[in-house]
C-alpha cells in the first residue's frame, strides 16, 4: 500500500471502530460481531505499529499507555460538581417538590426522571471533540486527574461524534463509572482466586479500579460509564435547553446516557416511576440506589440556583438499604454438587430491601480467616441486585468475648469422608456416595436450564436424599407420589404435581441433559455446542479429546475434564441407566451437515470464536489454566504451538521460545495488559 492509501485505511478503520463503538454502547445494537470487530481493531493497530508516524492519541488504540504514574494530579474543576440533596422518605420529596413549584412561582413544572447510578462520580472534559481530562469528583471543586484510568473505558469516546450535532470548543460533562454485577462477580472471583482480597461491592470495585496509578490495572476491570450532565461548554453550536435534550445530546456525541430516564409534570408520576424503579432494581445488570429528580428547564435551574453543597433544582429520592447489621448465629460448612465446601454463615434474619436474608456465603476458609469472623459476632451484611447476600465485614463490639476462631471440619460434614484442600477451597472427595452432593446435583439437574423439574429445588432434592428416596439420580424417576405424600412440606396434591413433573422432564433435549449431568465447566452454551456438534449422546461419550477440541469454545483442559467424567465408571453406569430406562432424549438426528453449521454459527456469536490463542511464559494475574479458561468461555481455542493460523500469543514474563517463531509468522502478540484489556473488553465471565 502507498503511504496515502495506508493513511487512508487508517482514518477509515478509526471511523469504523468508532462508528461501532456508538452502536455497541450508546444506542445498545451491534451490528457486527465481537469478533469482526476484533479484525477491525487488529488491522488499525497493525497498520499504527507499521507506521508510527501516524498514530494519533485519540486513535481507539490508544487507550492503555504510559507507565504507572506516581501520584495523581490535581484537577480544577471546569464547573463545580456539586452533590445532590437526598431522603429515602416520600415527605422529604413531597416538600421538594413543593419548594420547586414555590420558587418558580407555580409556572409549569417538568422533571426529568433518571436512575441514580451507584458508582464513582467522573468528570470528563472535551475539548475540540477530544477526550482533554478526566477528574474524580473529590471536594467537588478539585478532583484527582484520573484520564488515563478513564482512556481505558470501552465506553468512553476518546473523539466525539461530529455526526449530528455542533461539538463545542470545550465540553464539561459528568458522569458515573460504574461496573455491571456480574463483571463485578467474576472479577472478585479472580481476585479470590489470585489469593487478594475482593471488592465489597460494585461501586467500591468501580471507585477503587478508577484511582490505579498504573492504568493498565484499570484497563483490566470492567468498566462502564453513563452521562447525565453538561457541566459547562464553550463555543460551537447550540446548546439544549433542557435537560431532556442534553441527554440526547449527550448520545449524540456519542456518550451513553442513563437508561429508563422519563419525563414527569405531577409528584405523582415521580412516585410511581420510584415505585416501577425499586420494582425494577434486581433486573438492572448495575446497581442503582435510588432515583434523581431533576427540573428540566435550564434556565428555570439558573433562577433556582445552588446552595453550597446542592443545587436547588434536583432531588435525590433513595431506596430502602440493602445493607444491615445482623448476627451470626452459627457458621456452617455447605457441600456443594462439586464437593466444595462452602462456609455458610446462618444469621439472624435481617430484612435487606424487602427481602429476608439469613444466609450468606463466606466463600472458603481462607476469606472466612481473612474477614475474621466467628459465631457470634455483629457482621454487616448487604444484598445487591442479583448478587447472593454477603457478609461485608466485622462490626467491632468492644469488650464482648469473642468464640473461638472458626474451623474448616477435617471430615464431611454430610459423609463423613475425610476433606481435602485444593488452594484455598476445601473439597470432599466421595463423588458419588456423599449425600450432600448428590442433592446438589439433583437440584442442578431439575434447576431451569437443565431438566427444567418444577418444584424440586434445594430442599426436595435434600429430602429425597436424606429419606433414601433417592440414592443415586435415576432413582428421581422411580419415586411415587405415595412415598412423597407424607413427608414434611408435601400433601397429597403436591406429591402428584411432583411425580408428574419429574416424568414429564423425561423426554429432553440433549444440551439440556447434558447441563444438567454437572459436567466440570460445562455451562449451558458448551453444553448446546457439544450437543450441536456431536448430535448424539453416544457420538460426545465416544469422542476423543482431540475431537472435543473441534467444538469452538473447548480447550485441552475442558476437553479433558469431558473425557474424564465420561471414562468415569461411576458415571458411565448412571448415564447408562438414565438413557436404556426413563429418559429418551431429543437429539440431532444424526452428525450431517446441518449439525455441524449450525455449531458453526453459534460458535461464531461468542465474542472470540474462531480464534486461536497460544500463551507462554508466566502472568501475574492469572495461572495458565485459568486464563485459557477465560478465552475459551469467549469461544476461542487455546492451541499449544504457534502456527501461521495463530492469531494471539499472550507472552508473560520469561516467555519462552514461542515468542521467536511468533514475531517471525507475524502472529500478533499480547503482553498481560493487552490481555487483561482484551478480556476486560468483554465482561471476562
Ligand atoms: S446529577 C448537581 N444524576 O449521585 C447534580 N447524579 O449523591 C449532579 N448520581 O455525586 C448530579 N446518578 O455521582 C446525577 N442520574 C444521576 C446520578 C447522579 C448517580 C450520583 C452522583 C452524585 C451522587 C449524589
Amino acid at each position: 500500500m502507498s503511504d496515502k492509501a495506508v493513511e487512508r485505511r487508517i482514518e477509515e478503520l478509526r471511523q469504523a471502530i468508532r462508528h461501532h463503538d456508538y452502536l455497541y454502547h450508546v444506542l445498545d445494537a451491534p451490528e457486527i460481531s465481537d469478533e469482526e470487530y476484533d479484525r477491525l481493531f487488529r488491522e488499525l493497530r497493525e497498520l499504527e505499529g507499521e507506521h508510527p508516524e501516524l498514530a494519533t492519541p485519540d486513535s481507539p488504540t490508544q487507550r492503555v499507555g504510559g507507565r504507572p504514574l506516581d501520584s495523581f494530579t490535581t484537577v480544577d474543576h471546569v464547573a463545580p460538581m456539586l452533590s445532590l440533596d437526598s431522603a429515602q422518605d416520600e415527605a422529604s420529596l413531597l416538600r421538594f417538590d413543593a419548594r420547586i413549584r414555590r420558587g418558580l412561582a407555580d409556572a409549569e413544572v417538568r422533571y426529568v426522571l433518571e436512575p441514580k447510578l451507584d458508582g464513582a462520580s467522573v468528570e470528563l472534559v472535551y475539548e475540540s471533540g477530544v477526550l482533554a481530562r478526566a477528574a474524580t469528583r473529590g471536594d467537588g471543586r478539585v478532583g484527582e486527574g484520573v484520564t488515563e484510568n478513564v482512556r481505558t473505558i470501552p465506553a468512553v469516546p476518546l473523539r466525539l461524534r461530529a455526526a449530528e450535532r455542533a461539538i463545542p470548543a470545550i465540553l464539561a460533562l459528568r458522569g458515573e463509572v460504574i461496573m455491571r454485577i456480574g463483571a463485578f462477580e467474576a472479577l472478585n472471583e479472580q481476585l479470590l482466586a489470585a489469593d487478594r482480597a475482593p471488592f465489597a461491592n460494585p461501586r467500591n470495585a468501580a471507585a477503587g479500579s478508577l484511582r490505579q496509578l498504573d492504568s493498565a490495572i484499570t484497563a483490566s476491570r470492567p468498566l462502564d460509564l453513563f452521562v447525565y450532565d453538561i457541566l459547562a461548554s464553550e463555543g460551537g453550536g447550540e446548546m439544549p435547553g433542557t435537560q431532556w435534550d442534553g441527554l440526547q445530546a449527550i448520545r449524540q456525541w456519542g456518550l451513553p446516557s442513563p437508561e429508563m430516564t422519563r419525563r414527569a409534570s405531577t409528584v405523582d408520576e415521580v412516585l410511581e416511576y420510584h415505585a416501577e424503579l425499586i420494582r425494577e432494581r434486581d433486573d438492572f445488570d448495575y446497581e442503582i440506589d435510588g432515583i434523581v429528580i431533576k427540573l428540566d428547564d435550564l434556565d428555570a435551574r439558573r433562577r433556582l440556583g445552588a446552595t453550597s453543597h446542592h443545587p436547588r433544582w434536583a432531588f435525590a429520592y433513595k431506596f430502602p438499604a440493602r445493607k444491615e447489621v445482623t448476627r451470626i448465629l452459627k457458621i456452617v460448612p455447605s457441600v456443594g454438587r462439586t464437593g466444595v465446601v462452602t462456609p455458610v454463615a446462618m444469621m439472624r434474619p435481617v430484612e435487606l430491601a424487602g427481602v429476608t436474608v439469613s444466609r450468606a456465603t463466606l466463600h472458603n476458609r481462607e476469606e472466612v480467616s481473612r474477614k475474621d469472623v466467628r459465631e457470634g459476632d455483629r457482621v454487616r451484611v448487604q444484598r445487591a441486585g442479583d448478587v447472593i447476600p454477603q457478609v461485608l465485614e466485622r462490626v467491632d463490639e468492644p469488650g464482648r468475648e469473642r468464640a473461638a476462631p472458626w474451623r474448616m471440619p477435617d471430615a464431611c460434614p454430610s459423609c463423613g469422608s475425610a476433606l481435602f484442600e485444593r488452594g484455598p477451597f476445601t473439597v470432599c472427595p466421595n463423588s458419588f456416595d456423599c449425600p450432600a452432593q448428590l442433592a446438589g446435583r439433583i437440584e442442578h439437574f431439575a434447576s431451569r436450564g437443565a431438566l427444567d423439574i418444577d418444584g424440586l429445588g434445594e430442599e426436595t432434592a435434600r429430602l429425597l436424599v436424606s429419606e433414601g428416596l433417592v440414592r443415586h439420580l435415576p432413582d428421581l424417576y422411580e419415586v411415587k407420589a405415595a412415598q412423597l405424600a407424607d413427608l414434611p412440606g408435601f400433601a397429597r396434591k403436591s406429591a402428584e404435581n411432583l411425580v408428574t413433573a419429574i416424568s414429564e422432564s423425561s423426554s429432553v433435549e440433549l444440551r439440556r441433559f447434558l447441563f444438567g449431568l454437572g459436567i466440570p465447566e460445562v455451562g449451558t452454551s458448551v453444553a448446546g455446542d457439544l450437543a450441536r456438534h456431536f448430535g448424539t449422546l453416544e457420538r460426545l461419550r465416544a469422542a476423543s479429546e482431540e475431537e472435543l477440541q473441534e467444538v469452538a469454545g473447548v480447550g485441552p483442559k475442558m476437553a479433558e475434564r469431558i473425557t474424564a467424567f465420561f471414562r468415569s465408571a461411576g458415571n458411565a453406569e448412571i448415564l447408562d441407566q438414565l438413557v436404556r430406562g426413563p429418559l429418551r432424549l431429543i437429539e440431532a438426528a444424526d452428525q450431517s451437515g446441518q449439525a455441524e453449521e449450525e455449531g458453526g454459527r453459534a460458535a461464531a456469536g461468542a465474542p472470540l470464536a474462531g480464534l486461536r490463542f497460544v500463551f507462554t511464559g508466566g502472568l501475574a494475574g492469572w495461572t495458565r489454566e485459568e486464563a485459557k479458561r477465560q478465552v475459551e468461555s469467549l469461544g476461542a481455542r487455546v492451541t499449544s504451538s504457534v502456527s501461521r493460523s495463530t492469531d494471539y500469543l499472550v507472552a508473560g514474563s520469561d516467555p519462552g521460545s514461542k515468542l521467536g517463531k511468533a514475531t517471525e509468522l507475524g502472529v500478533m502478540v499480547l503482553d498481560e495488559r493487552e490481555f487483561a484489556a482484551l478480556l476486560a473488553r468483554h465482561g471476562v465471565e
